[in-house]
């Protein structure tokens, strides 16, 4: 097993960019596809926008080592698919029962947070404040703003990613869309199937 050495990274205000990184990723409208319940709207915007960044991930990741911590920023630019703020892909972590938590540095956005049954959470993300996403949440960020919403991330190096408990409930329970009057509101999802969550079945 490796033993990372000490490390310190530098992240720049406003976009996220972090000087160190061990790695980034970018999603673009085109890898959105199939996300958002308005799929007119999202083709308008594949047609011409569709290799625009919608977010990108800059991760520290010393190891994968159970024990050791994972972090980086996630920057998620302003945007909508009808009414439909722009989110991440969100998942569960392969691990479920490892938590984690966002700090945001700047934006405004919505932590939606969704068990397997179900039971749905969201907790608003401005400037420094931090979300707690407990074992066991799925967890999805939504740029609710303007201005693109940076935050800064940290959850167990054992954790992973299963990004398919979403799709296979055609989608998170709810939606957060523009309520017309330049806030937000959060609706259900009319694809949305719930699980199965009896033993063997999640
Ligand atoms: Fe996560």
């Amino acid at each position: 097993m490796s033993s990372p050495l000490p490390a310190a990274v530098l992240i720049a205000p406003g976009t996220g960019e972090m000087t160190g990184r061990t790695r980034r990723y970018e999603k673009r409208y085109d890898d959105l596809d199939g996300l958002f319940l308005d799929q007119a709207a999202f083709a308008a915007i594949a047609g011409t926008r569709g290799s625009e960044v919608a977010y990108q991930v800059d991760e520290f990741r010393p190891s994968d080592n159970a024990g050791d911590i994972i972090f980086g920023t996630s920057t998620l630019y302003a945007g909508r698919v009808g009414t439909e703020f722009i989110f991440t892909r969100g998942h569960i972590h392969a691990v479920s029962d490892r938590p984690e938590i966002y700090f945001c540095q700047s934006g405004h956005g919505i932590m939606l947070m969704e068990l397997a049954d179900g039971t749905v959470r969201v907790e608003e993300m401005t400037p420094n404040s931090v979300v707690y996403v407990a074992p066991h949440w799925i967890h999805r960020s939504v740029n609710v703003g303007s201005e693109p919403l940076v935050t800064l991330f940290c959850y167990p190096a054992d954790a992973g990613q299963d990004y398919e408990i979403i799709a296979r409930a055609g989608g998170m329970r709810d939606l957060i869309v523009d309520d017309g009057a330049g806030g937000w509101k959060q609706v259900p999802n009319p694809r949305y199937r719930p699980r199965n969550t009896a033993p063997g079945h999640v």
